[in-house]
């Protein structure tokens, strides 16, 4: 059966209180109408077109490629918005499976139910519905024995409807035919003056035409965020998922309700990760990891084996067996071989550090290239920058840089070179070669007692 997948996505959001169109908040670091997209991808229906209205300049380029786009320039309805996607649909289509953008916690694997339902019974509309607490501010599903006889409204809604708690979800699958053939008997005969697509319900009744449900199990995956509370709830169910996710591929978490991790990050089994640790973005972190408490990496690579503790990790890529922090800062294009050495209190930026390398305290390393097998002393600081430019610094394979050294770029400091403590260094120093620039030290005996 051919489905193509109709967006909601035009209304204002008025209760997000935001500048930012609704369906663009994240949860999980993902925008809310692409957790819709990816679980209709997942769900085998790739044929997509949004609705889009409000701040749609700003949805646009979210979706772009991924949906076909129409424009509901007013918002008149749930209705309404579904006629404007009508003259999109592919003739031959069979399904049309209306969702909202705000859904972000609906699951694949229910998609595919309702499409089962659907083409099992061939009803003109098979709706997704679930059993709320709560039910205040849904549709209502009004049934005639087994039978859906109609959605109603909130607001239309009488004293005995209210206390109906089975909810209309706002997903739906509709028979195209009958969808193209009804849409335009719609009307705003209503509380809100909308046209409301779950009119179509009554409508299909009225024909003697075959209304389906399926009912979910679990409420909370048909959220709809209108406000912030909620967003909050439906960011603690997918943080909860996707912790769970990884901890069933071999990852130990401490504390999942103290971990967070992103949408897309991909952890490697037999990591551990402590406590107030955040992941973001398109980080990929491998396997046998040991991720200390207080860190957080954003869009980076980790390999195998590494020891990480409280470190800031930013578009950075670590290899395998390295030792960093606490407190270590990896800026924007760090890339670190295997079995360096990060120690605390060192800031490295846009720098590469060969294998086996030790920067093991209080540094700060920019623009830089570092060999294999060199140790930079405590306190060492490259000075990339005067105020203009930036300047790189090259230090080869097996030089020893002195405590305390201040690397003038731009420079280069050759294998196996030598730099006593202290130094300032601003020209290059050659292979092997020692390099000290220090005042000779004056001892003035008794000189306290004569200046008393
Ligand atoms: C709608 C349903 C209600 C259901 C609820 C589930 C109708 C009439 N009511 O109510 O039965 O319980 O969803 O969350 O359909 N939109 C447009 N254009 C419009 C109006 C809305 O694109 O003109 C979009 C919104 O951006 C949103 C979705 O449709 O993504 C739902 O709209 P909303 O106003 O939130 O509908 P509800 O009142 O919640
Ligand atoms: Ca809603």
């Amino acid at each position: 059966m051919k489905t193509t997948a109709v967006i909601l996505a035009a209304g204002q959001g008025t209760r997000m209180k935001s500048k930012l169109p609704k369906v663009l908040h994240k949860a999980l670091g993902k925008p809310m109408v692409q957790w819709v997209i990816d679980c209709l991808s997942q769900a085998g229906v790739h044929n997509k077109i949004a609705v889009l209205g409000h701040g749609g300049a700003q949805v646009e380029p979210v979706i772009a490629g991924q949906a076909a786009i129409v424009y509901q320039t007013e918002q008149l309805g749930t209705g309404h918005a579904v006629i404007q996607a009508a003259p999109v649909l592919p003739a031959d289509n069979d399904c049309v499976l209306v969702i909202c953008g705000d859904t972000p916690l609906l699951r694949a694997q229910t998609i595919q139910q309702l499409i089962a339902m659907h083409q099992a019974e061939r009803n003109a509309v098979t709706l997704l519905t679930a059993h709320a607490d709560n039910p205040t501010g849904y549709g209502r599903i009004v049934r005639q024995g087994q039978q859906i006889a109609a959605i109603v409204e909130q607001k239309d809604a009488d004293e005995a409807q209210k206390l109906i708690q089975e909810i209309n979800t706002g997903t739906y699958c509709f028979d195209q035919n009958f969808l193209l053939q009804y849409l335009s008997a719609l009307d705003t005969n209503n509380a809100q003056k909308e046209y409301y697509l779950t009119d179509l319900i009554k409508i299909a009744n009225q024909h003697g035409l075959p209304v389906g449900g399926f009912v979910l199990e679990d409420f909370s995956e048909s959220l709809g965020v209108n406000n912030r509370i909620q967003l909050s709830q439906a960011e603690a169910v997918l943080r909860k998922r996707k912790c769970e996710e990884v901890m069933l591929a071999g990852v130990t978490l401490i504390d999942p309700a103290a971990t967070y991790i992103g949408a897309d990050v991909v952890i490697g089994n037999d990591t551990v990760i402590y406590p107030n640790v955040v992941l973001e973005g398109q980080t990929v972190i491998g396997s046998d990891n040991v991720i200390g408490m207080n860190c957080r990496f954003m869009d980076s690579t980790i390999g195998d084996g590494n020891d990480i503790q409280s470190t800031v990790i930013v578009e950075s890529t670590v290899g395998n067996d390295c030792k960093i922090g606490p407190m270590a800062y990896l800026r924007p294009g760090t890339v670190l071989a295997d079995n360096v050495k990060i120690g605390d209190f060192v800031e490295v930026k846009k720098s590469q550090v060969g294998e086996g390398s030790k920067i093991p305290h209080l540094s700060y390393v920019g623009d830089s290239v570092v060999g294999s097998g060199v140790n930079i002393g405590c306190g060492t600081i490259t000075c990339n920058y005067d105020g203009v430019h930036k300047y790189q610094t090259t230090i080869k394979d097996g030089a020893f840089i002195g405590s305390n050294t201040n690397l003038v770029a731009p420079v280069t400091v050759e294998e196996n070179a030598f730099i006593g403590a202290g130094s300032t260094i601003t020209r290059d120093v050659p292979d092997s070669a020692l390099a000290v620039t220090r005042a000779d030290l004056r001892i003035k005996e008794n000189w306290r007692k004569r200046n008393k």
